[in-house]
């Protein structure tokens, strides 16, 4: 049986998918015909991607709940789970007698072609960071792959001297290329495969999936640039 710090360990690290989850079969759900033969399973249906952040907003207002906080949403990719964990902030604000003051903001960044990350990060929206400047920021994005993207973001907005920063992610990556970067709050552990859907893309398609599904050797080759 697991230690107490084992659990604690393992609630770091979200919902951890095991390499040998076989995943659900794309018949027993709906998602969109123009991707059929594009998609070889579901890995995370909608459904449990939905009840696992409203725990994750859980504890992040028992965490940082108390002060005011900037939500930092890493666009594109990251823009339904924020508007979701926004959403489950709120609800636990109004009904909590702690008051929260909640702004949102967004930064865009893009690393990935087809699926391999670039190593060069590009970065929109960014000319006023100097706003975060002694404020709790949570930033929200959607996957953890090799850290790279993380790490290079918290170092551009620690130069601008917030009071507190806060990673929350969606996804990590079991990866042997990650330079271990783990966020403070992870929704799911999931194997090294490229994933689509609620919101992450590949080459800019499967953003209008619900469920987050791998995506298949068809689908890499039809939407490849
Ligand atoms: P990293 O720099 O390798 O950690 O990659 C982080 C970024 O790459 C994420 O914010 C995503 O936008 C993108 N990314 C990494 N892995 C995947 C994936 O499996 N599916 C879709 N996007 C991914
Ligand atoms: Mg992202």
């Amino acid at each position: 049986m697991a230690g107490k710090r084992e659990e604690a360990r393992d609630c770091g690290r979200g919902v951890v998918i095991s390499d040998d989850w076989p995943g659900y079969h794309l018949d027993l759900f709906t998602y969109p015909q123009h991707y059929c033969g594009d998609l070889n399973r579901v890995l995370i249906p909608h459904g449990v991607i939905v009840d696992r952040t409203e725990k994750l907003a859980k504890d992040i207002m028992n965490d940082i709940g108390f002060c005011d906080i900037v939500v930092l949403c890493v666009l594109k990719g990251s823009y339904k789970f924020c508007a979701d964990l926004v959403e489950n902030l709120k609800t636990i604000s109004r009904n909590s007698d702690t008051f929260v003051s909640m702004k949102v903001d967004f930064i865009r960044l893009k690393s990935y072609r087809n699926d391999q990350s670039m190593g060069d990060m590009q970065i929109s929206g960014a000319d006023d960071l100097s706003k975060l400047a002694g404020k709790n920021v949570l930033i929200v994005e959607d996957i953890v792959g090799t850290g790279r993207t993380m790490k290079s973001l918290l170092g551009k907005i620690e130069k601008y001297k917030p009071n507190m920063i806060k990673v929350v992610s969606l996804l990590v990556k079991r990866t042997l290329r990650s330079d271990g970067f783990r966020p403070d709050y992870a929704g799911f552990e999931i194997p090294d495969l490229f994933v689509v859907g609620y919101a992450l893309d590949y080459n800019e398609y499967f953003r209008d999936l619900n469920h987050i599904c791998v995506i298949s050797e068809q689908g890499k080759g039809k939407y490849r640039v």
